[in-house]
């Protein structure tokens, strides 16, 4: 968990236009943050999802979802418990500035790839998560997104476990099976 230091000089940038008092705050509770996802946008830990370049208006509504306790997480429910809603707004904004994720070394096989992109595009994924995966607005970014997180939360949608902000999920993946979610989530997590 010692990665959260090189935090700093990105965290330092960010807050360089803040008063003193808010970017202290901000920092003290972004450093445990990073310290799971990853201090680059990019996370290490199983089941812990990569944040880098995710929407800022996707952030916000998942971090209210889950201090809420709308969107049932652990630890999440706890972390988000204490933001208020101007913090919600600049821990999201600070999200949406950490590089993408990048692709795994190991390329993956290709017809797989191949089989499984076509499938992403005959259930119109590429349609509300763009073409290239990187989301907008309230639609999350997959590409390159850890495969164990992707497959575990389309599950999740798939049995209530995971409620939305809106249906969508729920109903694009009612018609679809698990066979398929494992496709999905081998090449969302390798997109080159
Ligand atoms: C102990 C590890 C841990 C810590 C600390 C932690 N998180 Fe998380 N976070 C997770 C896990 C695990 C999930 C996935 C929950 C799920 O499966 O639905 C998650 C999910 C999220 C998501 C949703 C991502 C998505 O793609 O839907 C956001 C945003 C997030 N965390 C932000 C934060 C912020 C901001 C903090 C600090 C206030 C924080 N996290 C602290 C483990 C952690
Ligand atoms: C009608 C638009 C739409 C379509 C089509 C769609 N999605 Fe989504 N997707 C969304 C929205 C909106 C969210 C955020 C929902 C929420 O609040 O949890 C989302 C969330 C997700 C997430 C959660 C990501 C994260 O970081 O937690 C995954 C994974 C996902 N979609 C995969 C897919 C796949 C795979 C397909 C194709 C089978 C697909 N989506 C089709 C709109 C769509």
């Amino acid at each position: 968990m010692g990665r959260a230091g090189t935090a700093a000089p990105l965290l330092a940038a960010f807050l360089a236009g803040a008063s003193c008092a808010i970017a202290a705050d901000l920092g003290e509770k972004l450093a445990p943050c990073l310290a799971c996802h990853g201090a680059e946008g990019q996370s290490e830990l199983d089941n812990v999802p990569s944040l880098g370049a995710q929407p800022a208006p996707y952030t916000v509504i998942q971090l209210f979802m889950f201090r809420e306790k709308m969107r049932v997480a652990d630890p999440m429910n706890e972390m988000a418990k204490d933001l208020g809603d101007s913090e919600l707004q600049s821990v999201a904004d600070f999200i949406a500035k950490q590089p993408a994720p990048r692709p795994p070394s190991d390329t993956g096989d290709s017809v797989r790839l191949e089989r499984a992109r076509a499938l992403t595009e005959q259930s119109h994924c590429n349609v509300c998560h763009r073409p290239d995966f990187s989301g907008r607005e309230n639609v999350p970014r997959l590409a390159d997104q850890r495969e164990d997180y992707l497959l575990k939360t389309l599950r999740d949608y798939k049995s209530g476990a995971r409620r939305g902000y809106d249906a969508s999920m729920a109903e694009v993946l009612q018609p679809i099976d698990d066979a398929q979610f494992i496709e999905f989530a081998y090449y969302l997590a390798r997109l080159r």
